[in-house]
């Protein structure tokens, strides 16, 4: 984190009055922070076989190291995912959740869910008082915040369905970064102090980053975590049921109720990660695959570029004050669609045909002015029924043979809900957050929803990340996704854009100012580098309320050269991942 947010930190810890706004922005910060400058060169990293993008190095190394060892897309993007809980622990995970969505060479598209699941003992009303008000911080912080964690049974699904290598192989590098420890980053250095008093409300978790003398540590000190350790070679040593019924199920549980939390061994032992039939979408000759619900991405994204495929874009011009104005417009009508109908769809009956039906776009978009702002007080979620017909982070990987994975994993909040498991040395999520805890109400990220995503025991809670893959021409052409909370959608569209529409490279794709608008509140936010002061007074000419302010997103892109094949990867310069290729 740079200097800057650290000056924000310390405003608002003076101005703060609530712990809960605190913990907010320390999320915020930690997982979206103004870190780096811009990348100066817009050149993307050049590899002919396979290319790896995290957002750690030494995750992009263990997923590169499997590549070269004869491992696939899908080994690899499951050593890097293994290792990211160990490097990154703000949000690369073991107690979270994520998504992967995978393109094999032979054209197989599918994705795996393995999102958290809300615990048998969850209830509708369990963030609220008995005046119906929301409790602040509970959906946040401490045991009740976190939702059952999924990732271990994912990564276990996807590299057993669609690797090459046995678990434990694809493991080992994450297993070898805990055990011998690691070269602590200024960027982890900076996220641990940034996240010390949240990590110091559990022992456990205090204990694994602090220091001897009970410091956090220094860019340079080297990190071990043995009981991390521990836990990932039970897991390769035995598979997943080592964590969802073994000697980690008991771990969880223990530290569970002696914390007061719901997780019990009967949760851990019905956690099921889903295969799920891909989002598909198409974008000015490109097949747009991406995640269905339970996250909210793909159909989101799908259904921003089918209202945005009928203006001119690319005549508009790049972030003109009009291209700008457009995608907000689309925007404000997709998330007020979002917080109506998006859920789990086991439990609530998602209109997915309806949301991607180009007719329904086309009514969306008749709606929008091309030179005047809509209020998003007159955008109500739409009718797409009647059209029926029927601290995230992410990463990127390609190898030799073409197969791609787009996987987005989190724990939430960055750190999640701050909780480490005694004894197993990973930190618990806060998911429950990502519910609609009282319709109308707004998330950490300001995102609001109704019953689709209200609590339920065993429901899965709505999220935003959206790990997509582009296809053209039957090959895969770009692999994308990022952090954000809610302006993962809009990060992710503003890369597919910037591609398909503005011709840019990956690397500029990625690099470029980006926006966001999500209905409400309704206010367009700007990244503070990039936007000239007339766009942002054009955009308010035209109705809009602007908002300029940190940077979003933190992308990790690989494209495939059309005419080469060579693989070009773009990690974000906002934040300090890597992209490694060979
Ligand atoms: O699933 C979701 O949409 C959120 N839990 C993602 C959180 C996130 O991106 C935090 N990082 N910026």
């Amino acid at each position: 984190m740079g200097d800057q947010s650290r000056i924000i930190l310390v405003n608002f810890d003076l101005m703060a009055s609530t712990r809960r706004l605190r913990l907010i922005l320390l999320a915020l910060v930690a997982a979206v922070a103004v870190a780096h400058p811009r990348g100066a060169s817009g050149e993307p990293v050049r590899a002919r076989h396979g290319m790896v993008g995290s957002a750690d190095e030494h995750a992009s190394r263990a997923g590169l190291r499997v590549l070269q060892r004869g491992g696939n897309a899908v080994d690899a993007a499951v050593a890097v995912g293994f290792a990211l809980a160990v490097t990154h622990p703000a949000a690369g995970n073991l107690g979270g959740g994520g998504f992967m969505v995978i393109r094999l060479a032979d054209g197989r598209e599918t994705t795996i869910d393995y999102r958290e699941a809300a615990p048998a003992g969850a209830r509708r009303d369990m963030f609220l008082d008995s005046a119906g008000q929301p409790v602040a911080d509970r959906s946040l912080i401490g045991p009740l915040a976190s939702g059952v964690p999924g990732s271990v049974a994912g990564m276990a699904l996807a590299q057993k369905r669609y690797g090459r290598l046995p678990l434990a192989d694809v493991m080992a590098p994450a297993i070898a970064l805990a055990r011998d420890g690691f070269e602590v980053s200024w960027a982890l250095a900076d996220s641990l102090k940034s996240a010390q008093s949240l990590l110091a409300q559990s022992l456990a978790a205090a204990r694994a980053f602090r220091r001897a003398d009970g410091t956090m540590p220094d860019p340079g000190d080297r990190l071990v975590q043995r009981d991390l350790a521990a836990t990932l070679t039970l897991i390769a040593d035995q598979g997943p049921d080592a964590f969802y019924k073994g000697a980690i199920a008991d771990l969880i549980a223990a530290e569970m109720a002696r914390s007061g939390g719901l997780i019990t061994k009967a949760d851990l032992s019905a956690y099921t990660p889903r295969e799920r039939l891909p989002i598909i979408g198409s974008y000015r000759g490109h097949r747009v695959v991406s995640m269905p619900p339970p996250s909210s991405g793909g159909i989101a994204l799908v259904q921003l570029l089918n209202i945005l495929e009928r203006f001119p874009l690319a005549a508009y011009g790049h972030n003109s004050s009009r291209s700008i104005h457009l995608v907000a417009e689309a925007a404000r009508r997709v998330y007020a669609d979002r917080s109506e109908w998006l859920g789990d769809p086991d439990f609530f009956d998602v209109p997915v045909a309806g949301l991607l039906s180009r007719r329904y776009a086309d009514a969306l978009r008749s709606g929008i002015s091309e030179t005047r702002a809509t209020s998003s007080r007159d955008v109500k979620p739409g009718q797409p029924r009647t059209f029926e017909h029927s601290e995230t982070t992410h990463f990127s990987v390609v190898d030799a043979d073409g197969s791609a994975v787009a996987a987005t994993t989190t724990l939430n909040g960055s750190y999640g809900n701050g909780q480490m498991v005694t004894g197993a040395g990973f930190l618990l999520n806060n998911e429950m957050d990502d519910f609609s805890a009282k319709p109308g109400t707004p998330n950490m990220f300001g995102l609001i929803g109704g019953e689709a995503n209200a609590v339920g025991p065993g429901k899965r809670m709505l999220s935003s990340m959206t790990p997509t893959i582009l296809v053209k021409d039957g090959k895969t052409r770009l692999v994308v996704g990022s952090p954000g909370g809610g302006r993962i959608i809009t990060t992710v569209l503003q890369v597919v854009l910037n591609v398909v529409d503005f011709k840019m490279n990956v690397q500029e794709a990625v690099d470029a100012p980006r926006f966001h608008h999500q209905w409400l509140p309704d206010v367009i936010r700007l990244e503070r580098q990039g936007f000239p002061a007339d766009v942002v007074a054009a955009l308010e000419a035209m109705g809009h309320t602007t908002d300029v302010g940190a940077d979003m997103g933190e992308v990790h892109a690989i494209m495939i050269d059309e005419a080469t094949g060579l693989r070009l990867g773009a990690s974000d310069p906002r934040q300090d991942g890597r992209t490694l290729g060979y």
